[in-house]
């Protein structure tokens, strides 16, 4: 066995995460990023790092998942779910489910609560529940706690900020119980083929699947058709695409902003 293909045996254990599903262009940079900040010259010595060091396989497993996110990322989708998609889903029903899934820190989730809340506001029968899922762990923690930087609430206008942030001497926001209970975080992973709930009225799960092999990406695309009820909205990230063997459980409700409805 090479040095590569013993190392990933180790990250599969250690990790637990499993290299194969990802591109290994992909899982070789963030490798060789680990490398640098560790000093080791070759698969073979940071392996023995990583054998040696406890802590090297949380900071590896972070590398590995990216959770790069920000509230209302890409407001204009935000803007069609506000628009268009609550209201109708209030229409067809009283409590309404979204999955949000690769949720990373929260700020998506959170986005989905302040909107559901407002829908909820307007209409007293509703209720809505978001599951948001991540394979790690560090980042859910995080997400519980709902506490962010001015930085990550950029796309937050005042008005909503005043009303769904309780603001810390340290500069730092947090979210408030009202928001936060509309949110249920749960670890999950998405290459492990067992949806979270079925039935469910909408998943989004945005900038995740990037670095997934064709064939993981297809697996997911089956795996949002197994858990969205019938024309229940499928919404992706903006680089992110379903292939033309999958694109048959699908129809397109938004080119622009890459939102499908699940077929019949
Ligand atoms: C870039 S973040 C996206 C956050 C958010 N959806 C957004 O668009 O702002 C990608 C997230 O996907 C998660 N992820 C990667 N692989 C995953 C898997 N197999 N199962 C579940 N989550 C995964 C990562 O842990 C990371 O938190």
């Amino acid at each position: 066995m090479d040095e590569f293909a013993s190392l990933q045996r180790s990250i599969e254990r250690l990790v637990r995460i499993k290299c194969s599903n990802y591109k290994e262009d992909y899982i070789k940079r963030r490798i060789l990023s680990r490398m640098r900040l560790t000093n080791t010259a070759d698969f073979e010595t940071y392996h023995k790092y990583l054998l040696a060091n406890p802590q090297e396989a949380d900071l590896l497993r972070n590398a590995l998942t990216i959770n790069v996110t920000k509230f209302f990322r890409d407001p204009e989708v935000f803007e069609v779910i506000r628009r268009e998609i609550l209201p109708e889903l209030a229409r067809r029903r009283e409590s309404i489910r979204i999955w949000c899934a690769g949720c990373a820190t929260g700020e998506e989730p959170y986005s989905l609560a302040i909107l559901a809340h407002e829908l909820m506001t307007l209409h007293k029968n509703v209720t809505v529940t978001i599951y948001a899922t991540d394979i790690d762990t560090v980042v859910l923690q995080k997400a519980m706690a709902g506490v962010y930087d001015r930085k990550a609430l950029e796309n937050v206008d005042e008005k909503r900020l005043r009303k769904h942030f309780i603001g810390h001497d340290d500069g730092t926001f947090e979210v408030r119980p009202h928001i936060k209970s509309l949110v249920k975080f749960r670890e999950h992973d998405l290459m492990s083929g067992v949806p979270i709930a079925r039935y469910l009225d909408a998943v989004t799960c945005r900038n995740v699947t990037i670095y997934f092999t064709e064939k993981q990406k297809n697996d997911l695309t089956h795996l949002f058709y197994s858990a969205l009820a019938v024309d229940g909205f499928y919404i992706m990230g903006k680089t992110e695409y379903v292939a033309r063997e999958v694109e048959h459980l699908f129809v397109s409700y938004n080119v622009m902003q890459k939102i499908l409805r699940r077929a019949a």
